[in-house]
Protein backbone atom coordinates (compact mmCIF):
# COMPACT_ATOMS: atom_id res chain seq x y z
CA UNK A 1 0.00 0.00 0.00
CA UNK A 2 2.10 3.21 -1.14
CA UNK A 3 0.81 6.48 -0.20
CA UNK A 4 -1.04 8.36 -3.00
CA UNK A 5 -1.97 11.95 -3.29
CA UNK A 6 -5.50 12.57 -2.29
CA UNK A 7 -6.99 13.13 -5.85
CA UNK A 8 -5.23 9.45 -6.75
CA UNK A 9 -8.05 7.96 -4.21
CA UNK A 10 -10.64 6.60 -5.73
CA UNK A 11 -13.65 7.31 -4.43
CA UNK A 12 -15.39 4.01 -2.12
CA UNK A 13 -18.79 5.05 -1.70
CA UNK A 14 -20.82 7.62 -3.99
CA UNK A 15 -23.63 9.92 -2.60
CA UNK A 16 -25.67 6.44 -2.90
CA UNK A 17 -23.91 4.46 -0.73
CA UNK A 18 -22.74 2.59 -3.61
CA UNK A 19 -20.00 0.80 -3.88
CA UNK A 20 -17.93 1.39 -6.65
CA UNK A 21 -18.88 -2.17 -8.17
CA UNK A 22 -22.06 -0.81 -7.52
CA UNK A 23 -22.75 -3.15 -4.69
CA UNK A 24 -24.19 -1.96 -1.04
CA UNK A 25 -22.32 -2.34 1.83
CA UNK A 26 -23.89 -6.11 2.78
CA UNK A 27 -23.68 -7.70 -0.78
CA UNK A 28 -20.99 -10.48 -1.80
CA UNK A 29 -19.57 -10.25 -5.28
CA UNK A 30 -20.97 -12.95 -7.25
CA UNK A 31 -19.48 -15.94 -6.70
CA UNK A 32 -19.51 -19.67 -8.68
CA UNK A 33 -17.78 -22.78 -8.09
CA UNK A 34 -17.08 -25.81 -9.53
CA UNK A 35 -16.24 -29.28 -7.80
CA UNK A 36 -14.23 -31.45 -9.40
CA UNK A 37 -12.35 -29.84 -12.35
CA UNK A 38 -9.22 -31.91 -12.34
CA UNK A 39 -8.54 -35.41 -13.37
CA UNK A 40 -5.52 -36.50 -11.67
CA UNK A 41 -6.03 -34.71 -8.58
CA UNK A 42 -7.99 -37.00 -5.64
CA UNK A 43 -10.41 -34.02 -5.47
CA UNK A 44 -10.67 -29.95 -6.88
CA UNK A 45 -12.56 -27.65 -7.43
CA UNK A 46 -12.48 -23.89 -8.95
CA UNK A 47 -13.96 -20.76 -7.64
CA UNK A 48 -15.08 -17.51 -9.58
CA UNK A 49 -15.47 -14.46 -6.84
CA UNK A 50 -15.48 -11.60 -8.45
CA UNK A 51 -12.23 -11.14 -10.34
CA UNK A 52 -10.83 -13.40 -8.11
CA UNK A 53 -10.17 -17.03 -10.05
CA UNK A 54 -8.39 -19.51 -7.68
CA UNK A 55 -8.26 -23.56 -8.22
CA UNK A 56 -7.71 -25.81 -5.26
CA UNK A 57 -6.10 -29.04 -5.85
CA UNK A 58 -5.41 -31.82 -2.91
CA UNK A 59 -3.81 -35.24 -2.79
CA UNK A 60 -4.15 -38.20 -0.54
CA UNK A 61 -4.08 -39.11 2.06
CA UNK A 62 -0.67 -40.63 0.75
CA UNK A 63 3.21 -41.42 1.84
CA UNK A 64 4.85 -38.27 3.44
CA UNK A 65 7.69 -36.38 1.41
CA UNK A 66 10.03 -35.50 3.01
CA UNK A 67 9.50 -38.67 5.21
CA UNK A 68 10.84 -37.16 8.57
CA UNK A 69 7.73 -34.71 8.53
CA UNK A 70 5.47 -37.55 9.24
CA UNK A 71 3.32 -38.08 12.38
CA UNK A 72 2.97 -41.76 13.90
CA UNK A 73 -0.69 -40.35 15.54
CA UNK A 74 -2.20 -38.12 12.54
CA UNK A 75 -1.84 -37.08 8.62
CA UNK A 76 -0.09 -34.12 8.15
CA UNK A 77 -1.59 -30.99 6.02
CA UNK A 78 0.74 -29.61 3.97
CA UNK A 79 -0.46 -26.76 2.58
CA UNK A 80 0.65 -24.41 -0.59
CA UNK A 81 -1.08 -21.24 -1.55
CA UNK A 82 0.46 -20.23 -4.57
CA UNK A 83 0.19 -16.67 -6.99
CA UNK A 84 0.40 -16.73 -10.32
CA UNK A 85 3.30 -14.43 -11.34
CA UNK A 86 0.14 -13.20 -14.15
CA UNK A 87 -2.24 -12.86 -11.42
CA UNK A 88 -1.75 -9.56 -10.62
CA UNK A 89 -1.18 -5.88 -12.04
CA UNK A 90 2.61 -6.08 -11.37
CA UNK A 91 4.07 -9.14 -12.13
CA UNK A 92 4.56 -11.56 -9.01
CA UNK A 93 8.02 -12.86 -8.84
CA UNK A 94 7.86 -16.67 -9.13
CA UNK A 95 7.53 -18.92 -6.05
CA UNK A 96 6.97 -18.52 -2.31
CA UNK A 97 7.36 -15.39 -0.58
CA UNK A 98 6.59 -14.24 2.84
CA UNK A 99 3.56 -13.54 1.92
CA UNK A 100 2.67 -16.94 0.59
CA UNK A 101 4.19 -18.68 3.77
CA UNK A 102 1.80 -16.67 6.15
CA UNK A 103 -1.04 -17.57 4.21
CA UNK A 104 -0.54 -21.24 3.35
CA UNK A 105 -0.02 -21.77 7.29
CA UNK A 106 -3.25 -19.81 7.97
CA UNK A 107 -5.27 -21.47 5.50
CA UNK A 108 -3.70 -25.25 6.45
CA UNK A 109 -4.47 -24.49 10.07
CA UNK A 110 -7.90 -23.97 9.75
CA UNK A 111 -8.31 -26.75 7.11
CA UNK A 112 -7.09 -28.96 9.27
CA UNK A 113 -9.12 -28.37 12.24
CA UNK A 114 -12.16 -29.53 10.82
CA UNK A 115 -10.03 -32.57 8.94
CA UNK A 116 -10.30 -36.20 10.83
CA UNK A 117 -6.52 -35.92 10.80
CA UNK A 118 -5.81 -38.98 13.39
CA UNK A 119 -7.99 -41.15 11.20
CA UNK A 120 -4.80 -41.13 8.91
CA UNK A 121 -1.60 -41.63 10.85
CA UNK A 122 1.75 -41.51 8.76
CA UNK A 123 -0.17 -39.92 5.99
CA UNK A 124 0.06 -36.46 3.93
CA UNK A 125 -3.11 -34.38 2.90
CA UNK A 126 -1.58 -32.14 0.18
CA UNK A 127 -3.89 -28.74 -0.51
CA UNK A 128 -2.96 -26.96 -3.22
CA UNK A 129 -3.96 -23.18 -3.65
CA UNK A 130 -3.12 -21.52 -7.34
CA UNK A 131 -4.45 -17.77 -7.91
CA UNK A 132 -4.72 -17.30 -11.31
CA UNK A 133 -5.96 -13.97 -11.20
CA UNK A 134 -6.03 -11.89 -8.22
CA UNK A 135 -8.49 -8.95 -6.65
CA UNK A 136 -8.24 -9.37 -3.22
CA UNK A 137 -9.70 -11.21 -1.00
CA UNK A 138 -7.62 -14.13 -2.27
CA UNK A 139 -6.68 -16.00 0.82
CA UNK A 140 -10.74 -16.76 1.60
CA UNK A 141 -11.31 -17.68 -1.99
CA UNK A 142 -8.58 -20.07 -1.38
CA UNK A 143 -10.20 -21.33 1.30
CA UNK A 144 -13.88 -21.69 -0.55
CA UNK A 145 -12.08 -23.56 -3.18
CA UNK A 146 -9.66 -25.66 -0.97
CA UNK A 147 -12.25 -27.30 1.42
CA UNK A 148 -14.95 -28.00 -1.56
CA UNK A 149 -11.74 -29.65 -3.16
CA UNK A 150 -11.56 -31.55 0.40
CA UNK A 151 -15.16 -32.82 0.42
CA UNK A 152 -15.15 -33.82 -3.43
CA UNK A 153 -11.29 -35.74 -2.81
CA UNK A 154 -13.73 -37.77 0.13
CA UNK A 155 -11.03 -36.90 2.79
CA UNK A 156 -13.43 -37.24 6.42
CA UNK A 157 -14.03 -33.69 7.32
CA UNK A 158 -16.62 -32.16 10.01
CA UNK A 159 -17.94 -29.30 8.02
CA UNK A 160 -16.97 -27.25 5.05
CA UNK A 161 -15.11 -23.80 5.79
CA UNK A 162 -16.82 -20.59 4.10
CA UNK A 163 -14.34 -17.67 4.36
CA UNK A 164 -15.41 -13.99 3.61
CA UNK A 165 -13.53 -10.55 4.61
CA UNK A 166 -15.28 -7.57 6.18
CA UNK A 167 -13.37 -4.05 5.72
CA UNK A 168 -13.91 -0.73 6.29
CA UNK A 169 -14.36 1.76 3.34
CA UNK A 170 -15.23 5.76 4.02
CA UNK A 171 -15.91 4.92 7.06
CA UNK A 172 -18.61 2.48 6.91
CA UNK A 173 -18.19 -1.13 7.05
CA UNK A 174 -18.54 -2.88 3.72
CA UNK A 175 -18.94 -7.56 3.22
CA UNK A 176 -16.07 -8.73 0.70
CA UNK A 177 -13.32 -6.19 -0.49
CA UNK A 178 -12.59 -5.65 -3.77
CA UNK A 179 -9.09 -3.80 -4.53
CA UNK A 180 -9.40 -0.87 -4.72
CA UNK A 181 -11.00 -1.24 -1.45
CA UNK A 182 -8.61 -2.78 0.10
CA UNK A 183 -5.92 -0.58 -1.14
CA UNK A 184 -7.60 2.67 -0.09
CA UNK A 185 -9.82 1.45 2.66
CA UNK A 186 -9.30 1.91 6.50
CA UNK A 187 -8.67 -2.31 7.08
CA UNK A 188 -9.50 -5.41 6.32
CA UNK A 189 -10.33 -7.93 8.09
CA UNK A 190 -10.65 -11.81 6.60
CA UNK A 191 -12.11 -14.74 8.97
CA UNK A 192 -13.44 -18.62 8.42
CA UNK A 193 -16.75 -20.10 10.08
CA UNK A 194 -17.04 -23.63 10.61
CA UNK A 195 -20.80 -23.11 10.23
CA UNK A 196 -22.21 -25.95 12.63
CA UNK A 197 -20.13 -25.23 15.30
CA UNK A 198 -20.13 -21.62 14.85
CA UNK A 199 -16.05 -21.51 15.66
CA UNK A 200 -14.21 -18.92 13.60
CA UNK A 201 -10.79 -20.52 12.47
CA UNK A 202 -8.95 -17.42 10.69
CA UNK A 203 -9.28 -14.24 11.80
CA UNK A 204 -6.64 -11.50 11.12
CA UNK A 205 -6.90 -7.97 10.80
CA UNK A 206 -4.86 -4.89 8.88
CA UNK A 207 -5.79 -1.65 9.80
CA UNK A 208 -8.03 0.12 12.17
CA UNK A 209 -11.70 -0.04 13.88
CA UNK A 210 -13.18 0.12 16.81
CA UNK A 211 -14.20 -3.09 19.17
CA UNK A 212 -18.24 -2.27 18.51
CA UNK A 213 -17.23 -2.34 14.85
CA UNK A 214 -14.75 -5.21 14.77
CA UNK A 215 -17.83 -6.94 16.61
CA UNK A 216 -20.15 -5.49 13.87
CA UNK A 217 -17.71 -6.87 11.07
CA UNK A 218 -17.37 -10.25 12.65
CA UNK A 219 -21.63 -10.27 12.60
CA UNK A 220 -21.10 -8.99 9.02
CA UNK A 221 -18.57 -11.96 8.24
CA UNK A 222 -20.24 -14.61 9.26
CA UNK A 223 -23.80 -13.89 7.45
CA UNK A 224 -21.86 -14.05 4.66
CA UNK A 225 -19.93 -16.77 5.53
CA UNK A 226 -23.37 -18.81 5.94
CA UNK A 227 -24.44 -17.66 1.86
CA UNK A 228 -20.90 -18.81 0.49
CA UNK A 229 -21.59 -22.30 2.59
CA UNK A 230 -24.48 -22.83 0.58
CA UNK A 231 -23.01 -22.31 -2.59
CA UNK A 232 -20.27 -25.09 -1.34
CA UNK A 233 -22.77 -27.47 -0.55
CA UNK A 234 -24.20 -26.62 -4.29
CA UNK A 235 -21.47 -26.95 -5.53
CA UNK A 236 -21.09 -30.89 -4.09
CA UNK A 237 -24.57 -31.59 -4.29
CA UNK A 238 -24.62 -30.55 -8.76
CA UNK A 239 -20.76 -32.79 -8.84
CA UNK A 240 -22.51 -35.86 -7.53
CA UNK A 241 -26.16 -35.80 -8.60
CA UNK A 242 -26.53 -37.13 -11.55
CA UNK A 243 -26.53 -35.57 -14.80
CA UNK A 244 -25.09 -32.10 -12.56
CA UNK A 245 -22.22 -29.98 -13.78
CA UNK A 246 -20.38 -29.90 -10.86
CA UNK A 247 -20.94 -25.52 -10.23
CA UNK A 248 -22.72 -23.73 -7.42
CA UNK A 249 -23.78 -19.94 -8.20
CA UNK A 250 -24.35 -16.69 -6.40
CA UNK A 251 -27.42 -14.62 -7.88
O1 LIG B 1 -5.65 -11.63 -1.35
P1 LIG B 1 -5.82 -11.29 0.09
O2 LIG B 1 -6.77 -10.15 0.31
O3 LIG B 1 -6.16 -12.49 0.92
O4 LIG B 1 -4.40 -10.85 0.64
P2 LIG B 1 -3.69 -9.40 0.71
O5 LIG B 1 -2.25 -9.67 1.09
O6 LIG B 1 -4.48 -8.49 1.58
O7 LIG B 1 -3.68 -8.90 -0.77
C1 LIG B 1 -4.73 -8.14 -1.30
C2 LIG B 1 -4.62 -8.09 -2.80
O8 LIG B 1 -3.47 -7.36 -3.19
C3 LIG B 1 -4.47 -9.43 -3.51
O9 LIG B 1 -5.66 -10.17 -3.60
C4 LIG B 1 -3.97 -8.99 -4.85
O10 LIG B 1 -5.05 -8.51 -5.65
C5 LIG B 1 -3.05 -7.81 -4.47
N1 LIG B 1 -1.64 -8.23 -4.46
C6 LIG B 1 -0.84 -7.80 -5.53
O11 LIG B 1 -1.31 -7.09 -6.41
N2 LIG B 1 0.49 -8.22 -5.58
C7 LIG B 1 1.02 -9.00 -4.61
N3 LIG B 1 2.30 -9.38 -4.68
C8 LIG B 1 0.21 -9.40 -3.53
C9 LIG B 1 -1.11 -8.99 -3.48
Amino acid sequence: MGSVGAKDVPELLDAHGKRIDGRGLHDLRPLKIEAGVLQRATGSAFVEWGENKVMAAVYGPREVHPRHMQQNTKAVVQCRYNMASFSVDERKRPGLDRRSQEISKVIGEALESVLFVEEFPKTSIGIYIEVLQANAGTRCAGLVAASVALADAGIPMSDLVPAVAVGKIAGKLALDLRKEEDNYGESDVPMALVPRSGRLVLLQMEGHMTRDELKTAMDMGVKGCEKIYEIQKAALRNRYSLGGNGGGEAQ
